[in-house]
């Protein structure tokens, strides 16, 4: 058993400040991370809770350039936004700063010396694409070609964002340059790379010897990275936005974003703490626990490790509980196609319902496997747990106190069985709820607090208080000063989760948190008899249908607006000659009747005018098209085409539609009312 650390060092990944924060980095670190730094400090114990803006990588830098402005200009934007809409949704950061700082840069720099003056990286020479006309090498991001796999023609030289591949450079067909849009050169380039096949042995013996209590997920990713070998990874850049590498003769070559960005997490204790970081990123005596997503594993439980086992000064992560991924409405969250819900969005849209997000993000949170998102989930948890369960328990019992008992706590008398097993729940939540947290079982812990409000609804159900009065008033007293307690308890177990809730509560029981304390948590007299509560008020409100269409609304708009960007028109047919395209004679026609076609789903007959005749044709276009809609309407048919019999009736020839890249059957007409008949040549 390892005794009790002196002080924790827990640290939340730094975004990247190149777009908001949004459910998944939500779900995935920060709420988990939050909600153990609250209750470390309930418990008294020393907690230094590292945040900040990870500010440079190749993305930030093509932002800029899409946007026509400077990098710093970009990171300034998203950083200050991030800061802002973490402070108002209650993630309780001890310090939220930034890599583009001053002390960062001198840290990473300082870091990056002392390891290349020790002879701890290789220097190594490749080539690499450059672009003559821009003057610089590019980073894989920026050279654009068609993808091996799928034909996309805009595939990026690390990853096709069409088909999903994973592609090097040297693999698009005729790659140019995203910046000049000319054609690359191979150029050489020397880099410093940290040989991390030197650490393999002693990373199989820390990670998966001394840490198999780490989770699941992060203990396998772990063990099939060290499984397949380990390769010198390069640590430096040619780019102009970052730390400059600290050696003479290095301009224009920057640290890779991920060797400074999780030095970050030390530049920010010193800004914290100028005078005192060492205690924390020096002592063995402190804990040091990295809250994370799955794609940031190996950064944090590899590369990071090697470098601060190659720098040798500081501590090493005790655990790193990382999450997997959050989905959205069952698609998966990407930026890029805006299928995401943006917390200060969020904030603005439902303005006091931190705890409800907090609340819902932490019951369904993807500790073990990926999970799923949905508005429908949120209102009904917020409705039928949130409202239903734990708001009305605390109302039940704060309204029949007022009104029995002119609002004050009342004295407890003799105790039935169901009181007690009402107060054996309220004593056993504190050991239930610390278990799990000190294990990063968050949604479990947050099951176990809200089983009280489950205790306490059904407690007062059982007890019927409101019948009870009128026959026996000393046994109401007693079950009111039990429902009184565990709504106490309540605001005391709920502190870590949901902040704000439990300090409406505290304030409705008029008691503040030196007397609702987290050691008090089990006590069956939190409130004293006689004790006066504040006015009853609702904890939580129901989230209306009105809104969740809203919020299902506003994400299919975003949805279509980027399939609408990203659309591509398909590649061209083979060609074929004048005679062949003369062989067929598309017409203006004038639809005259438009009825479905009797037991068919996709069906629609029509009568139409091709100014030589009139005649029928079929269309499988009944489900996008209201036949009334389409009488009347002149639009282009290929009328010599063999006719064909479908179900029974004989079409002669074939209506043309345009598809939307949606999907969208769209008719072909004329702009202005022509003759029936003429011809589209
Ligand atoms: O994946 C990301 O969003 C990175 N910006 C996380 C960096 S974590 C740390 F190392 F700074
Ligand atoms: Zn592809």
């Amino acid at each position: 058993m390892k005794s009790t650390p002196k002080r924790y060092l827990v640290t939340s990944a730094l975004p990247y400040a190149n777009g908001p924060v949004h459910i998944g980095h939500l779900a995935g670190v920060y709420i988990p991370a939050d909600i153990y730094c609250r209750y470390l400090r309930l418990r008294g114990r020393e907690v230094a809770f590292i945040g900040g803006s990870d500010e440079h990588g190749v993305p930030i830098t093509i932002k800029a350039r899409q946007q026509g402005c400077t990098p710093q200009q970009v990171v300034d934007r998203y950083h200050e936004m991030i800061k802002q809409s973490f402070a108002d949704f209650g993630i309780s950061f001890d310090v939220y700063s930034r890599t583009s700082s001053q002390i960062h840069h001198k840290t990473a720099s300082d870091f990056f010396r002392k390891l290349y003056e020790e002879g701890q990286f290789v220097e190594k020479t490749s080539d690499q694409y450059y672009d003559e006309e821009a003057g610089q090498f590019l980073a894989d991001r920026y050279i654009v070609g068609g993808c091996p796999h799928c034909g996309n023609e805009k595939a990026y030289g690390d990853q096709c964002e069409k088909c999903g591949s994973t592609l090097s450079p040297t693999e698009l067909v005729n790659p140019h340059s995203a910046i000049s849009g000319s054609k690359p050169v191979m150029r050489q380039t020397s880099h410093w790379y940290l040989p991390l096949d030197r650490y393999e042995a002693w990373l199989k013996q820390w990670i998966l010897e001394e840490h198999k209590e780490w989770k699941p997920n992060v203990y396998g990713q772990c063990k099939s990275w060290l499984d397949n070998g380990l390769q010198p990874r390069a640590v430096s850049r040619d780019l102009d936005w970052g730390v400059q590498v600290p050696v003479e003769g290095a301009q224009g070559k920057v640290l890779y974003v991920w060797f400074d960005a999780p030095i970050g997490y030390i530049s920010n204790t010193i800004e914290l703490l100028p005078d005192k970081w060492e205690t924390y990123w020096k002592s063995e005596d402190s804990k040091l626990v990295h809250f994370i997503g799955k794609d940031n594993i190996v950064f944090h439980c590899i590369i990071f490790p090697c470098m601060l086992k190659a720098h040798g000064d500081f501590v090493l992560p005790d655990n790193v509980p990382a999450n997997e991924f959050l989905n959205l409405e069952n698609d998966k969250i990407s930026t890029t196609r805006g299928w995401a819900v943006w917390l200060h969005e969020y904030l603005e849209e439902f303005p006091g319902k931190q705890d409800v997000l907090r609340y819902v993000l932490c019951a369904n949170a993807p500790e073990t496997k990926d999970n799923n998102f949905t508005w429908r989930d949120f209102q009904d948890r917020n409705n039928s747990e949130l409202v239903a369960i734990f708001g009305n328990f605390v109302n039940r019992a704060m309204v029949l106190t007022q009104k029995y008992f002119d609002g004050k706590v009342p004295p407890s008398g003799t105790l039935t069985d169901v009181d007690k097993a009402a107060l054996a729940d309220l004593r056993a939540v504190k050991t239930a709820v610390e278990d799990n947290l000190e294990s990063f079982r968050f949604r479990e812990a947050l099951r176990e607090a809200m089983n009280l409000a489950r205790t306490g609804n059904k407690y007062l159900a059982d007890t019927e208080p409101w019948k009870v009065i009128k026959s026996y008033e000393e046994r109401v007293k007693t079950i009111l000063n039990v429902a009184l307690q565990l709504s106490a308890s309540l605001a005391i177990v709920m502190e870590p989760f949901m902040p704000f809730t439990s300090q409406k509560l505290r304030s409705l029981l008029n008691a503040d948190s030196a007397t609702l304390r987290w050691d008090a948590l089990g006590s069956e007299a939190l409130l004293p008899a006689g004790h006066r509560l504040g006015e009853p008020a609702l904890l939580f409100d129901k989230v209306e249908d009105s809104a969740i269409e809203a919020q299902l609304q506003k994400l299919e708009e975003m949805k279509r607006k980027s399939d609408a960007q990203a659309y591509h028109a398909e590649p061209q047919k083979a060609l074929c000659s004048l005679d062949d395209f003369q062989k067929m004679d598309v017409r203006i026609v004038k639809i005259l009747e438009a009825e479905r076609v009797p037991k068919s789903k996709k069906l629609i007959k029509m009568l139409v005018d091709t100014g030589i005749d009139q005649r029928t044709v079929l269309s499988g276009v009944a489900e996008h098209f209201d036949p009334q809609a389409l009488r009347g309407k002149q639009v282009a048919m290929l009328i010599n085409l063999a006719p064909r019999s479908i179900m029974g009736a004989e079409s002669q020839g074939m209506i043309l539609y345009a598809e939307d890249f949606d999907g969208t059957l769209r008719l072909v007409q004329p702009a202005t009312e022509v003759k029936n008949g003429v011809k589209v040549s």
